[in-house]
């Protein structure tokens, strides 16, 4: 019987994972499925227990359902457990396995497909949310000389500062003034349109300014390229973090740079 496999979020009708996972399966030869289902706001877990019951596999989870997600897993992975968040559901007898590719998932694309090598580089990450949280242990595992934080409320850089520990630091936008070698805008300001208040001088030409969000020009990166850094928006991640996935549930690691090219054309 063909696996199902499906990613839950609300809205979902603009998600590319379908389309992503479709062009896994068939590169690695694979027996499965995989959809996009709206879960409603106040109905996630039932949506999951439903496609369990219908003989779903695996599933991803996005917005807004990663932290209901967490919750909902009856076991967690070790970076999962960190990341306060899940994006990836694996079905089993023993029940819901929670495990976080999107880590693994901008390291992968930072580094294998930007070129952009991160030990002993100094990093800033813009961000104090979920999206920003899920990064840091993978960012911290490639041993950066220096990870900061920062966000529009320095309290809550503060926590997670504190939550890594490593030497994490943390503070304001106004504080934020010194050249960096990579900068990963992990806020939500692109998705309003918005450039979060930063000082022009974290860019160098040396300099990597990331968006994590993908699919069209932010101020963020508009902003960066203005003042010489090297950009690059989150499509690699997307595809990454859904390798990650695709690996965890089938056990082989599809090739990615076809799927990522071929997302860039479309
Ligand atoms: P997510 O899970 O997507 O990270 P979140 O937990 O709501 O969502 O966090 C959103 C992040 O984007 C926060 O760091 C937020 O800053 P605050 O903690 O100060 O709210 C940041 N953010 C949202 N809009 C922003 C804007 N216009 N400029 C700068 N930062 C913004």
């Amino acid at each position: 019987m063909t696996d199902r496999y499906a990613v839950f979020g609300h809205p979902i009708a603009h998600s590319k994972s379908p389309q992503i996972h479709t062009a896994f399966a068939r590169q690695t030869g694979q027996d499965m499925t995989y959809e996009a289902i709206l879960a409603p706001l106040d109905g996630f877990a039932d949506s999951i227990a439903a496609f369990i019951a219908a003989g779903g596999c695996g599933a991803n989870v996005t917005v807004p359902f990663k932290e209901e997600a967490f919750r909902l897993a009856s076991r967690l992975s070790p970076r999962a457990q960190r990341a306060g968040a899940v994006n990836t559901l694996s079905f089993d007898a023993d029940g819901i396995l929670g495990d976080n590719t999107d880590g693994a998932g901008l390291v992968a694309d930072l580094t294998r497909n930007l070129n952009c090598t991160i030990v002993g580089k100094r990093v800033l990450l813009l961000g104090a949310g979920g999206a920003a949280r899920g990064v840091i242990e993978p960012l911290l595992d490639q041993q950066p000389a220096a990870l900061v934080i920062a966000n529009r409320t320095v309290s809550r850089a503060e926590e997670l500062a504190e939550l890594f520990g490593h030497g994490v630091r943390a503070c304001g936008f106004d504080a934020a003034d010194i050249p960096v070698d990579l900068v990963i805008n992990a806020t939500a300001a692109s998705l309003a349109g918005d450039l979060p208040p930063l000082s022009p001088r974290v860019f160098t030409p040396d300099t990597l300014a990331y968006d994590m969000m993908y699919g069209r020009d932010t101020p963020f990166l508009d902003f960066a390229r203005t003042h010489g850094a090297r950009t690059a928006d989150g499509l690699g991640m997307l595809v990454e973090q859904a390798a990650e996935a695709f690996h965890l549930w089938r056990g082989v690691r599809p090739d990615t740079a076809p799927v990522i090219a071929a997302l860039h054309t479309a």
